[in-house]
């Protein structure tokens, strides 16, 4: 058994933040570092509107949610940013942990199926037991090239994945397909003439606008082969199986979560039905059993559940396609 695979679900879902506050202190020296090198990364401008604004909104959606899964690789804007989320909304930690595990075994689904290539886009930090790891495990000739638009990501995965030559971190935006598919890692890691996994997992509710978000996965679709494999989470407000009261629970934790990345970071969220999110695997056989809460998604015998049989706790939606 692969035991980073399930690492992540572990931890108690009620674990006091303050438990993952006093490592991440601990690494203020490689933070350092981290911003240091993430300031040497050539795409972001110095003077650019984007990195003005980020100078204002210091918080990044990649380091909050790496301290949402127990991380170490956040800042304390981000702490203070993820924290208040956590004090009205505790699921967001175990739904976090819940989605990359998820992303871990579609990831493994893949690579059994034979999948050798994965362009993870909204990658966020590959912390252990990340897709590389996955993939390489099944096969270790696997290629994986990672992708966000946080620089203090980027800079992060190229100091995890020093070494390997099969896998390495580049900065893009989802939003500019054309820039990606074109970057010379993606060109030297990934042939769209062979079937390759695009992952794109919590990433879309970061893009509010509809039409911008369908086009973004039309040109990734365009550029693959049949046989090529859509890894897809999404952030919902469940609707089919709850009562009126736990639905007005949901808003308000929308509202609160909505506000705070809209208030701290440069990407404001936006969570989206299941019928829109379905829309997004056209072109796509679903995987069995389709689109579901990450929790149900082949879920594995050792799993922690952390949703005690509800699900829909987790509030995201996750499915698996195969390019016709
Ligand atoms: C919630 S994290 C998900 C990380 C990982 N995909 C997972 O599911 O475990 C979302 C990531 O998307 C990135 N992101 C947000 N908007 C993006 C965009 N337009 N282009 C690329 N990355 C983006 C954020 O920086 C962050 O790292």
């Amino acid at each position: 058994m692969d035991t980073t695979e399930h690492s992540d679900n572990r931890a108690a879902p009620s674990q006091p933040a303050a438990a993952t506050a006093e490592p991440n202190a601990a690494t203020a020296e490689t933070a350092t570092a981290t911003m240091e090198a993430a300031a040497a990364i050539p795409a972001q401008a110095a003077d650019s509107a984007e990195s003005r604004a980020a100078a204002q909104k210091p918080a990044t959606a990649a380091r909050i949610y790496d301290y949402y899964i127990g991380g170490t690789h956040n800042f304390p804007a981000d702490r203070a940013a993820a924290e208040a989320a956590i004090a009205h909304v505790p699921l967001i930690r175990p739904a976090a942990r819940a989605n990359r595990a998820f992303l871990r075994r579609a990831v493994r689904h893949a690579a059994e199926a034979g999948i050798r290539q994965f362009l993870d886009i909204g990658s966020g930090i590959p912390t252990e037991g990340n897709v590389h790891e996955i993939a390489q495990d099944v096969a270790p000739e696997a290629r994986v090239v990672y992708v966000d638009i946080d620089s203090v990501a980027v800079a992060e995965g190229l100091e995890i994945l020093e070494g390997n030559p099969h896998a390495t971190s580049i900065r893009g935006n989802l939003l500019d397909t054309a820039a990606i598919l074109a970057h010379p890692s993606v060109a030297e890691l990934i042939d769209f003439d062979q079937p390759v996994a695009i992952i794109l997992c919590a990433v879309l509710h970061f893009v509010p606008d509809d039409e911008a978000a369908h086009r973004a996965v039309s040109e990734l679709v365009a550029a693959t082969c049949a046989g090529s494999r859509l890894i897809l989470s999404h952030g919902t407000l469940p609707d089919e199986t709850i009562d009126q009261q736990e639905k007005a629970e949901f808003a308000a934790a929308d509202k609160l979560i909505t506000g705070m990345y809209t208030r701290q970071t440069t990407t404001p969220v936006r969570m989206r039905e299941r019928s829109d999110i379905e829309t997004f695997f056209e072109g796509y056989d679903l995987v069995e059993p389709g689109i579901v809460f990450v929790p149900e998604w082949h879920p594995r015998p050792d799993d922690v559940d952390e949703f005690a049989g509800e699900p829909h706790q987790s509030a995201i939606l996750a499915g698996v396609g195969i390019r016709q």
